[in-house]
């Protein structure tokens, strides 16, 4: 291993035999966590070629529990995004796409920081749970056409290793890991094809378009290069996506959408990554016909039917927010939104209860933020731009933080979601 932190700190291009070797060692716990971060830290400042990408993604792949869904019928899209705030894209997609046919086996994660995890989300349903067994996972999916579970514990043993490893050691922010890491498990996780929503902005990891399009880029090649169709779309994570960042909030404004309504914008970027997902299992439909399954009630019930199949009490979904502390934050000049910091507001989300700090956090589901007003939209003075809603007490500091994030002008540029598609 000292032979290859020097070579790989020489930039020298690593073997196959290599690779295969450091990460089954890796994972056995024969090599230490303080030379395996020697050499990510080597890697951060030397790169890696797209071969050793690819083989690193393989490895780390047959480190852990392939999941095996052929006996499935049909072409298995899988969805994944780089994170962002306020995104509640897997809970109106999924299921969406599944009214048409197309089988969603989806396995997501948790939130951390600013950004939230759909797990975490889900969980706010109460009696929801996300923990099946391989088994219950095939077969609601059989049955039913869609689940969204947590990841199996022995999927990818490599990257749980290295992935903790590179968050405690300054490594995680190097596109060759990143690509390497969120491939592995989408492979090893056994859909066919594979639609990445790579987020970029003040939120998300990808702080560049030019950063965004080469993680996209080696994304959808490395997907490609073993046989899963993969296309990755770059979205705006520059302030959050839609209305609601927390939990229940989240699970609220989905619902809104699924029932054909919440904000225009949101329903239209919905659709367009429901289009990407569906072309790829082969299953080609217009806009309007996409949309018309929001309107018509039914993805909104296959929603249901997963809610109900993963043991979740649907009859609660429509309860209002019950916090202690609601406070609401008005427009003090007239104007048009110019900008709503998504990195800013997720980290108030997650100051209010709706976050993890440290892994080991317990989520409030009632926190959150409910944005009235989005960039671009006009606003007077007194209009109603937010409400924060947490069950520990809403200090003046912490709203006049939120305030900070908001900014108001004369005009803005247009909005796009997605920014560019990369197949
Ligand atoms: N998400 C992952 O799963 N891995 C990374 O390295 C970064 C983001």
């Amino acid at each position: 291993m000292v032979d290859l932190i020097r070579s790989k700190r020489a930039g020298r291009e690593m073997t196959t035999d290599e690779i295969e070797w450091m990460i089954a060692r890796y994972a056995a716990g024969e090599i230490p966590d303080y030379q395996m971060s020697a050499w990510a830290m080597a890697v951060y400042f030397q790169g890696m070629t797209t071969r050793e990408t690819a083989d690193l993604t393989m490895a780390m792949v047959h480190s852990g529990e392939e999941i095996d869904l052929s006996d499935i019928l049909g072409v298995k899209v899988d969805k994944h995004s780089t994170g962002g705030v306020g995104d509640k894209v897997s809970l109106i997609l999924v299921p969406l796409v599944a009214s048409f046919g197309v089988p969603v086996a989806k396995m997501s994660g948790r939130g951390l920081g600013h950004t939230g995890g759909t797990l975490d989300k889900l969980e706010s349903i109460p009696g929801f749970t996300v923990e099946l067994d391989m088994a219950a996972f095939k077969e609601q999916v059989k049955t039913h056409g869609l689940a969204i579970i947590g990841q199996s514990e022995d999927l990818v043993k490599a990257d749980k290793l290295l992935y903790a490893l590179r968050d405690v050691t300054s490594t995680v922010d190097i596109i060759p890991l990143i690509a390497s890491s969120i491939m592995s498990k989408k492979i090893a996780s056994g859909s066919d094809a594979i639609l990445l929503d790579v987020t970029v902005g003040d939120g998300a990891f990808m702080q560049t378009v030019e950063d965004a399009r080469l993680l996209a880029r080696t994304m959808v090649n490395l997907g490609n290069a073993v046989g899963r169709r993969t296309v990755a779309v770059i979205t705006d994570m520059n302030q959050p996506l839609g209305e609601a960042i927390g939990n229940r909030n989240e699970i609220q404004e989905s619902i809104q959408v699924l029932q054909g309504g919440g904000r225009k914008e949101l329903q239209t970027f919905i659709c367009e990554l429901a289009q990407i997902m569906l072309d790829l299992a082969g299953v080609h439909k217009a806009l309007d016909e996409i949309v018309s399954h929001l309107t018509n009630g039914a993805a909104y019930a296959k929603f249901i039917e997963m809610v109900r199949a993963q043991h979740g009490k649907p009859e609660w979904l429509t309860e209002p927010l019950e916090a202690e502390f609601i406070k609401t934050v008005s427009c003090s000049k007239a104007g048009v939104i110019t900008k709503e910091a998504a990195l800013g507001i997720g980290l108030v989300a997650m100051k209010l209860g709706a976050g993890r700090a440290v892994k080991s956090d317990v989520i409030d589901f009632e926190a959150g933020i409910n944005l009235h007003k989005k960039v671009g939209d006009t606003v007077e003075v007194g209009d109603e731009i937010a409400t924060l809603y947490s069950n520990k007490p809403i200090t003046a500091e912490l709203l006049a933080e939120f305030e900070s994030f908001i900014e108001i002008g004369a005009s803005s540029a247009p909005h796009k979601e997605i920014l560019e598609i990369i197949d």
